[in-house]
């Protein structure tokens, strides 16, 4: 009687920590689990197919927290309210083939609420086509109306995309705005850009190389100003020093000694908590013709701030700061500029209503759009080589070439 008392004792404190384990994970209880898939034999039935049908799938899987955490297939691929058009059967079982923030959200809301009223979601969609993809209530709830209650832009589609035709833009434009598409349950959005699948991890996340997918090239260059930055130096030399894994809102200069792109616009550090809607440390709006300051500029700008403390003083900051806003402030001069003599010469009735007609059309464009923008991103995030070569001496240069093009049109019988 002592054994089997004895034997049931231990099996009962085994079964115990093997609960405490499944449920609690290593680190203690930082995610809630509301809904573990109960049909844990269908689970199974998926991967045993899987491991043979797509062994990559089912590898990474094994490589995640998910799975050490017993969070299982059905977790995200099962459907939940608002799916039923995504839904197919698939082995006898309902199945959505692609999660979208919809299906995280039971288990990360906080994540999916900030990302939703991000720049990564619904207007990194609306800016390629428009708002063809929306319906009015999105419009509004995504604050993507005007003034007059009208959509952004008119709802026109971007006239790049337009100029370079569909299957171009299928390629190019919206492989990068996709991290807000539109899905099929009317939530926008795909984490899978950053945190790819099946491992879902807050290391990869972290790397910079990540976010280079897309900010990067003649446009948007903040990858090529990271790795000419300081920062990025110390990061590309001293890679082996960062604690990538380490959970999230614990974060101290132990961890990383320097920022990637994640620490400065989304991590909690120190004593400043995470986001993942990234506009909510931008001052500035670096993107549009002429740059503007932002609704919460002040606030926002002072949380980046407090970001910088960790590891900076402040009139170290200050200065940075003050100085980066100079050299926004000529890129706005030089870009006002170059509107004057379009609009002048629009004036004479030359230019028609086509756009991209004339050379002086794709000038005008590339003052702005190119080197407008690599001259604020270098001169907000330490890349001196894009403030001066990439940037204001190519828009000194573009306001020479304007001129010429412009005598030329007028020239013309
Ligand atoms: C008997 C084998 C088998 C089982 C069991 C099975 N699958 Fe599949 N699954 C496949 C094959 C093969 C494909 C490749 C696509 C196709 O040919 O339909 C696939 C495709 C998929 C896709 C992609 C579908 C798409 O349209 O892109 C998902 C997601 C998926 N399976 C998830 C699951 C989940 C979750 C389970 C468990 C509920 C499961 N599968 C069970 C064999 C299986
Ligand atoms: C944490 C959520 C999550 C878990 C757990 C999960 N998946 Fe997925 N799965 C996704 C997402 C998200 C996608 C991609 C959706 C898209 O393409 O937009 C995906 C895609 C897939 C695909 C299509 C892959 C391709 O490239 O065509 C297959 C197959 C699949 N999952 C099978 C499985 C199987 C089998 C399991 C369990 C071993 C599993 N998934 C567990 C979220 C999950
Ligand atoms: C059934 C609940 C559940 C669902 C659904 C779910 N997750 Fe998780 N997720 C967890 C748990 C549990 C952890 C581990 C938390 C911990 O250990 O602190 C986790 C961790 C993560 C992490 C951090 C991993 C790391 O390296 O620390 C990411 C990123 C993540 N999930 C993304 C997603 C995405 C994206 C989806 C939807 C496609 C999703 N999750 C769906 C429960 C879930
Ligand atoms: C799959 C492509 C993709 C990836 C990966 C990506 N971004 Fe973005 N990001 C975009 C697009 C597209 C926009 C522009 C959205 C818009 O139209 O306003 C954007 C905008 C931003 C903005 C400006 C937001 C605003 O409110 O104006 C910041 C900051 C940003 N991204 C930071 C990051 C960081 C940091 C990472 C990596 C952790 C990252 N991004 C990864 C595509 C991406
Ligand atoms: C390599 C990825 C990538 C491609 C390809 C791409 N974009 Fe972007 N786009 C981005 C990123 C990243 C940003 C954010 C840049 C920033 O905030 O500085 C952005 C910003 C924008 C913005 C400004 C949004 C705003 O809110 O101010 C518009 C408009 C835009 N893109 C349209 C397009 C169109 C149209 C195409 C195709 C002709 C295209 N993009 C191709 C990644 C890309
Ligand atoms: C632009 C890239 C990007 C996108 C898109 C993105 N994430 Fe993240 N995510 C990150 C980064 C970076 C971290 C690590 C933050 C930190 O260091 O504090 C993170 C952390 C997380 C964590 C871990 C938080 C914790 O407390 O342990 C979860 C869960 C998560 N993301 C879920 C999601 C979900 C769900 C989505 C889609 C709605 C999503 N992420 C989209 C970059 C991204
Ligand atoms: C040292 C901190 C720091 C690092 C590291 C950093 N950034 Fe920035 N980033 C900033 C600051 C500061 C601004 C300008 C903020 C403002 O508006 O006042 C900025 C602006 C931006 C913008 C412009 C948003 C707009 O208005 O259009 C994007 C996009 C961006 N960063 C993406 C990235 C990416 C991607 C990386 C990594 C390759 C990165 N950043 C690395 C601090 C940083
Ligand atoms: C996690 C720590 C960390 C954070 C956060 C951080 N930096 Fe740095 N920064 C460094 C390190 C390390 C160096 C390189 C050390 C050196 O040059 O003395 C550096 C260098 C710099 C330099 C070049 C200094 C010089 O003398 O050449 C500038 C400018 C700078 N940082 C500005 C900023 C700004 C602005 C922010 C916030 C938007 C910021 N940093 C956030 C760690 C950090």
């Amino acid at each position: 009687m002592i054994l089997s008392l004895g034997t049931g004792t231990v099996l009962a404190l085994g079964l115990l920590f093997l609960t405490y384990h499944f449920v609690v994970g290593p680190k203690g209880l930082t995610t809630n689990v509301p809904t573990l898939s109960a049909a844990f034999g269908v689970n199974r039935g998926c991967v045993e197919c899987h491991e043979k049908k797509s062994p990559g799938v089912v590898q990474s899987y094994h490589d995640s927290k998910h799975s050490s955490r017993g969070v299982q297939c059905l977790d995200c691929h099962k459907p939940v309210d608002g799916q039923a058009t995504m839904t197919k059967d698939h082995e006898n079982v309902a199945l959505v083939a692609k999660p979208s923030p919809k299906n995280c959200a039971k288990c990360h809301a906080p994540e999916v609420k900030e990302f939703a009223k991000s720049g990564h979601a619904a207007k990194a969609w609306y800016a390629v086509d428009g708002a063809k993809d929306f319906t009015r209530e999105e419009l509004a709830k995504n604050h993507l109306l005007d003034a007059k209650g009208q959509p952004v832009k008119a709802g026109k589609a971007n006239p790049v995309a337009t100029l370079i035709g569909k299957d171009a833009s299928a390629q190019s434009c919206k492989v990068c705005h996709a991290v807000g598409k539109k899905n099929l349950d009317g939530s926008f959005g795909d984490c899978t850009k950053c945190h790819l699948r099946h491992t879902f991890e807050v290391a990869q996340a972290r790397k910079p190389e990540t976010c280079a997918q897309c900010h990067l090239g003649p446009d948007h260059p903040q990858s090529e100003v990271y790795n000419e930055s300081v920062h990025g130096a110390y990061y590309a030399a001293n890679k082996e020093k960062f604690n990538m894994d380490a959970p999230a809102g614990t974060l101290t200069v132990k961890d990383f000694p320097a920022p990637t792109c994640a620490t400065c616009h989304m991590s909690g550090i120190g004593g400043v908590k995470g986001t993942h809607d990234v506009g909510e440390r931008l001052k500035w709006k670096l993107t549009p013709e002429v740059a503007i300051i932002r609704a919460n500029g002040g606030k926002n700008q002072a949380k980046m701030n407090s970001v910088c403390l960790n590891c900076h003083s402040q009139p170290s900051i200050t200065d940075v700061m003050a100085k980066a806003d100079t050299t926004i402030a000529l890129t706005n001069t030089n870009v006002l500029k170059g509107q004057a003599v379009l609009t002048d010469l629009r004036g004479t009735g030359r230019l028609g209503t086509k756009a991209f007609a004339y050379p002086i059309d794709f000038t005008y464009f590339e003052l702005w759009h190119h080197e407008g923008r690599r001259a604020r991103s270098g001169a907000v995030m330490g890349g001196p080589d894009y403030v001066n070569w990439h940037g204001i001496y190519e828009q000194q240069k573009a306001l020479i070439e304007l001129e010429s093009q412009a005598a030329e049109l007028r020239a013309k019988p």
